[in-house]
């Protein structure tokens, strides 16, 4: 469910404590891959959960259809979803016009300000203090001290389901930070 308070208000490490109590969740249930398909079932449609994941919103608060969004996005581009606890999150086309199997935290890591996508620069780069990413969210410029937080854009029944990356950050090779 979507917080009310702000995105960039909330708290780095309340954001962390509340992601790990989710993850902690998912993994200590014995018979999680029991419990799944009942909650599939038994979980209204249109509340958003799934699995532990987050089906991505557009604008207008609609799930997002890898078929439909392909249509209305090209090449290379991002533009942004409500992802896990309300975060805004990029989802990105890549260059052979497939969805990319992951999605990007628009949040700064500097000071948390929102990041916009500069499609001629082939950047995000912050407002606020300048800050510099490359198109997979990599820091490339400080102040900002890490690079945006991944999750998983996982597809299931044509619709874009977000999941928190608790695995090995691909652009650093790193843990990730905010898992
Ligand atoms: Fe983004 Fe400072 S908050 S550079």
């Amino acid at each position: 469910a979507a917080s009310s308070i702000p995105a960039d208000r909330v708290p780095d490490m309340e954001k962390r404590n509340l992601m790990n109590l989710l993850l902690l969740g998912a993994i200590s249930l014995p018979t999680v891959g029991m419990v799944v398909p009942y909650g599939a079932f038994f979980v209204p449609a249109g509340s958003g959960n799934a699995g532990g994941g987050t089906y991505a919103k557009d604008k207008l608060g609609n799930d997002i259809t890898v078929e439909e969004w392909l249509k209305t996005h090209g090449p290379n581009d991002r533009t942004l979803a409500q992802g896990l606890k309300g975060d805004p999150t990029y989802l990105v086309v890549e260059q052979d016009k497939t969805l990319a199997t992951y999605g990007i935290n628009a949040v700064c890591t500097h000071l948390g300000c929102f990041v916009p996508w500069n499609g001629a620069e082939n950047k995000f780069i912050c407002p606020c203090h300048g800050s510099q990413y490359n198109n997979q969210g990599k820091v490339v410029r400080g102040p900002a001290p890490l690079s945006l937080a991944l999750v998983h854009a996982d597809v299931d029944d044509g619709k874009v389901l977000f999941v928190p990356w608790v695995e090995t950050d691909f652009r650093t090779g790193e843990d990730p930070w905010w898992s």
